[in-house]
C-alpha cells in the first residue's frame, strides 16, 4: 500500500480560471500519459481522478462525502446566508436524511415526470422564437440559452413566468458556490442572492399553499402537511436547490451543445437529416463537453483504492471530462459513433442529478425545435466561455444561420 502522498503525480491548477476551451481538453489529456498511476493528478486542493471506473468507487463509497463546508470552512465562509445555504444543501446531506429528501422529491422528476413539461417546453422555445428568427443571427445564450431553462424551472415550480430571469440570475449566484475562485472573492453578491431567493421562495410557498396546483411546490408542500416527512426548513431548501441547480446548468450544457454543433457542421447536417440521431446527439454532447467537468468528494475516513491510501480528509476531485472520453475516438465529437452511453456528467451514486432526465427532455425538445429552422449553422463571432470550475458556462455564443 502507498499512501497518496508518497506518489510522484503530475500537478495542474484547477483554479484561476484559465482553464477552458480546446487547451482544457489537451491539458487534461496530457495528464492521463502512460505512466504508473495514470489515474491520478494532483491540484493545489485536491487529488484529481482521472478515470471512470476510479470516478464511479468515490462518487459511490460511503465513506465520502461532498466538501461543501470543508471548502466554505477554507475560505472563511463560516457564517451568514450562504453558509446556511451551504449547510443545508441537498449535496451536502448523508445517510438517512438524505435517503429520505431523495425520496420525497424523486417521484417529481422521473423521465414520466420530466415528459409532463415537454409542451410547455415547445411553448417556451417557440414564444423566444420569433425575436431573432427573421435577422438569422444571433447571440444564442441571450436569445434561446439563458431564458429557456428559467422558464421551464418556473412553470415545474408553479412560479410565474414573469418571475423567470430572477430566477436565473438567482440560480448564476448560488451555483457560484461550487466555483473556488468566486467563493474567494463574489461571497457578498452570493450572500445577497441567497437572501433574496429565500425570501421569494417563502412567497412562493405562501401563495401555492394558498392555491394548490399541479407543479412541484404543492407535490412538496403535501410532504410537509403530511406530518413529520419534510420540514418545513427542508422543503424552502430543496425548492431552493431546484432553483439553483436546474436553470444554470440546462443553460451552460444547451450552449455548449450549439457550440460544438455550429463548430462541426457535419454532425449538425446528420441531425437535421436523421431525427432520429437526437438521443445519440444528446448523450454525445453530454460526453464529450460535461458542465460540470469536476465534482468533488472527501474521504471521511481512510479510503483505499487500487492499492493507494487515501487519508481522511482528503479531497479527491472526480474528473468527468476524462472520464467520458476513456471510449475509442474519445476525444472527437460524433453523434454517429456507437458509444457505450456510461456518462459521468450526471455524477453517480446516491447524489446523482436529480434534474437529468428533465435536463435531458429540456435539450432534446430544444435541439428538436433548433435543428430543422437552423440550416448551416455557423459561428457568427468569437465565443466566450467561462472557466471549468464549478458549472463550466458559455457567457456569449454568436450564431449564424441560412
Ligand atoms: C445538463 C444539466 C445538468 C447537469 C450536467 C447536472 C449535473 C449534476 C451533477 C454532476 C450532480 C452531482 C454532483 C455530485 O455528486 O457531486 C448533480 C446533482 C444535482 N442536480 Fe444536476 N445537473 C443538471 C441539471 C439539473 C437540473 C435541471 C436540476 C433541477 C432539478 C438539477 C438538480 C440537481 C440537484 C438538486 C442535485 C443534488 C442531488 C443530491 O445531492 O442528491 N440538476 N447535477
Amino acid at each position: 500500500m502507498t499512501t497518496i502522498a508518497e506518489l510522484d503525480l503530475p500537478e495542474i491548477d484547477l483554479t484561476g480560471g484559465a482553464l477552458a476551451g480546446a487547451d482544457y481538453h489537451r491539458q487534461l489529456a496530457a495528464l492521463v500519459t502512460p505512466r504508473q498511476h495514470a489515474w491520478l493528478a494532483r491540484s493545489p486542493l485536491a487529488v484529481i481522478v482521472l478515470d471512470r471506473e476510479a470516478g464511479e468507487f468515490f462518487l459511490r463509497s460511503r465513506a465520502t462525502a461532498f466538501p461543501g463546508r470543508e471548502i466554505a470552512d477554507l475560505f472563511g465562509v463560516t457564517a451568514g446566508p450562504l453558509r446556511e445555504q451551504i449547510d443545508a444543501n441537498i449535496l451536502n446531506q448523508q445517510g438517512d436524511r438524505h435517503r429520505r429528501l431523495r425520496a420525497l422529491v424523486g417521484p417529481a422528476f422521473t423521465p414520466r415526470a420530466a415528459d409532463k413539461w415537454r409542451p410547455a417546453m415547445r411553448g417556451f422555445l417557440a414564444g423566444l422564437w420569433p425575436a431573432v428568427e427573421a435577422a438569422g443571427r444571433c447571440d444564442f445564450v441571450t436569445a434561446v440559452a439563458r431564458p429557456y431553462p428559467s422558464l421551464t424551472i418556473a412553470a415545474v415550480l408553479g412560479a410565474p413566468q414573469a418571475d423567470a430571469a430572477r430566477l436565473q440570475d438567482w440560480s448564476g449566484w448560488v451555483q457560484r458556490q461550487f466555483d473556488i475562485a468566486a467563493l474567494g472573492s463574489q461571497v457578498a453578491e452570493m450572500e445577497r442572492a441567497v437572501t433574496e431567493v429565500y425570501g421569494y421562495v417563502e412567497e412562493l410557498l405562501a401563495r401555492r399553499r394558498a392555491e394548490p396546483g399541479e407543479d412541484l411546490i404543492t407535490a412538496l408542500l403535501s410532504a410537509e402537511q403530511a406530518g413529520d416527512r419534510l420540514s418545513h426548513a427542508e422543503c424552502v431548501n430543496l425548492v431552493l436547490n431546484v432553483i439553483a441547480g436546474g436553470i444554470d446548468t440546462t443553460q451552460a450544457q444547451l450552449s455548449h451543445a450549439m457550440r460544438l454543433f455550429a463548430a462541426h457542421p457535419a454532425q449538425w447536417a446528420a441531425l437535421r437529416e436523421r431525427p432520429e440521431l437526437l438521443g445519440r446527439a444528446l448523450d454525445e454532447v453530454l460526453r464529450s463537453e460535461p458542465i460540470t467537468p469536476f465534482t468533488a468528494r472527501i474521504c471521511v475516513q481512510q479510503v483505499e483504492h487500487r492499492g493507494v491510501v487515501f487519508p481522511a480528509g482528503t479531497i479527491v476531485a472526480v474528473c468527468a471530462e476524462r472520464a467520458n472520453r476513456e471510449v475509442p475516438g474519445g476525444e472527437d465529437f460524433d453523434i454517429t459513433a456507437e458509444r457505450d452511453g456510461r456518462l459521468l456528467t450526471f455524477g453517480a451514486g446516491p447524489h446523482f442529478c436529480l434534474g437529468a432526465n428533465l435536463a435531458r427532455a429540456e435539450l432534446e425538445e430544444a435541439l428538436t425545435f433548433l435543428a430543422p429552422r437552423m440550416p448551416d449553422l455557423a459561428a457568427d463571432g468569437p465565443v466566450v466561455l467561462g472557466n471549468t470550475e464549478g458549472i463550466y458556462g458559455v457567457d456569449s455564443l454568436p450564431l449564424r444561420w441560412g
